[in-house]
């Protein structure tokens, strides 16, 4: 079992930068989208956290639902292939889609999210992110909606996990070296 104190080396994004973020995008999304039918996608797992304070912070009327994608293991992380284990049934049709995320990396997921999604006939796809890594990106994606960018460090909380835990710590934290170089 993961120690939510000890395995921590320092907070890197605070909680109350965080809602600072989420109050700025979510402000942006509903002057974009006022009046228009939106359907928001949050996706699984470590999107959840991001998605239910977005989603409050955009004051125009959207329909939601989760999407769960993996990659096949860690070897293939890398490769682009990305299984969907838990789909949407919203018809997409006439109305714009808004996909959620914890974090883009390699911007694989999104790339493979985004195609999937567009051959549904929505209006648009956009992509909203509460954590972005560019430095790590492998093919290029164009990112609407980005709400901080961080350095390539190991990050949990706000919905990240390590080893499945510790998505329930409020701010984002570097992990220590020491607990993943074990
Ligand atoms: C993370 C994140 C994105 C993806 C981003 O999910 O939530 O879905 O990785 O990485 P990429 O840009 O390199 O594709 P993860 O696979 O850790 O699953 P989880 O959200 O269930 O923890």
């Amino acid at each position: 079992m993961r120690d939510m104190v000890n395995d921590i080396e320092r907070v890197l994004v605070s909680k109350e930068e965080i809602a600072e973020m989420v109050k700025r995008l979510g402000k942006q999304i509903s002057d974009d989208y006022r009046g228009q039918p939106l359907v928001v996608l949050g996706v699984l797992k470590g999107g959840f956290v991001f998605m239910a304070d977005l989603v409050r912070a955009i004051d125009t009327p959207l329909e939601l639902d989760f999407i769960a994608v993996s990659s096949y293991g860690a070897s293939t992380k890398s490769s682009g292939v990305v299984q969907l284990r838990k789909d949407s049934d919203i018809p997409l049709t006439g109305k714009h889609v808004l996909i959620v995320e914890d974090i883009i990396d390699s911007g694989l997921t999104l790339t493979y999210l985004k195609e999937m999604l567009e051959a549904r006939n929505p209006l648009s796809v956009k992509i909203a992110t509460a954590f972005d890594k560019p430095e790590r990106r492998k093919v290029p994606l164009h990112v609407d909606y980005s709400g901080i960018v961080i350095p390539d460090e190991y990050v949990v909380g706000y919905g990240l996990d390590y080893d499945s835990e510790m998505r329930n710590i409020p701010d984002l934290c570097v992990l220590k070296r020491s607990v993943y170089e074990k």
